[in-house]
């Protein structure tokens, strides 16, 4: 697992955006062999999607053969609602990008059958041959997509429930009241992001020290299920100084020591 640690948010997600930017250059996706992308909602990627639109408008990077899937959706919750992540991607990025909408991906939490829904959704992955990249956050609590503490390391995509610590998280984004944030959600499986060729996830801020503290210093856990970066021959946290706040100080001089040459952003 390589650890990059940044001084802060901002650099965190210029990191994170030049890095997939580069990542897309260097494949030279074409119709015929798209660049397969995942990509996570909430607060964390907010700063690196910014990046991306500025790349994109300064013409350093095109998303036309780009194919992209969504790590979760909440069930149930109007498409056009603003906190629905359909909305949120269009809102935050999709709009301002050259993705061509048969390319996006997204999980529909009002399918008449939603475990028809998430087989769909696997087998489309794998119609596309599998996703090169997978961007993601985690929350308070180490979890990553919305595989809450206890999820099978082994998950595919399902339908899951949010569990209080997550409803209470998230209802920031509704009007600050738990009984808004809808209870369950279709997700990728822990299983699902694992078998991407490579995962990247960002962390950020003091709220999420304990969790950046279990996956990178604790072993293995379904209680944190983001710590399955462990397992991945190619995981990557991004992470910035003010997480790194339960890690041993020897830790952390590790991974800035042997990420010294590779701290500056990879630019294009
Ligand atoms: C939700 C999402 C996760 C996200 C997490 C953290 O649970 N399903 O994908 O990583 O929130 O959100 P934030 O980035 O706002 O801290």
């Amino acid at each position: 697992m390589r650890v990059i640690i940044e001084p802060n948010y901002d650099e965190v997600s210029r990191w994170t955006a030049l890095y997939v930017a580069r990542k897309i250059q260097e494949f030279g996706p074409t119709p015929d062999k798209p660049f397969v992308l995942g990509l996570p909602t909430g607060s964390t990627p907010l700063g690196a999607y910014e990046e991306f639109v500025r790349l994109h408008r300064a013409g350093k990077i095109s998303f036309k053969n780009v194919v992209t899937f969504n790590m979760d959706e909440y069930v149930g919750i109007d498409e056009e609602h603003p906190e629905s992540y359909r909305a949120f991607m269009w809102r935050h990025l999709f709009r301002s990008i050259d993705l061509p909408q048969q390319n996006i991906n997204l999980l529909n939490g009002n399918a008449p059958d939603l475990v028809a829904e998430c087989e769909r959704y696997e087998n489309r992955i794998k119609q596309v041959g599998g996703i090169q990249l997978f961007l993601g956050g985690v929350g308070p609590d180490g979890h990553i997509a919305f595989n809450e503490p206890g999820s099978s390391l082994r998950s595919r995509t399902r339908i899951t429930t949010l569990n209080y610590d997550t409803l209470v998280a998230n209802s920031r984004f509704f009007d600050n009241d738990v009984n808004k944030v809808p209870k369950r959600a279709l997700t990728v499986g822990v299983g699902t992001v694992a078998d991407a060729d490579e995962v990247l996830l960002m962390v950020n801020g003091h709220r999420k020290r304990w969790a950046l503290q279990q996956i990178i210093e604790a072993g293995v856990s379904h209680m944190c299920t983001a710590s399955m970066l462990q397992l991945h021959p190619n995981g990557i946290i991004v992470c910035d100084d003010e997480a790194t706040a339960e890690l041993k100080v020897g830790t952390v001089n590790y991974f800035k020591s042997i990420e010294r040459d590779h701290l500056a952003p990879p630019e294009l």
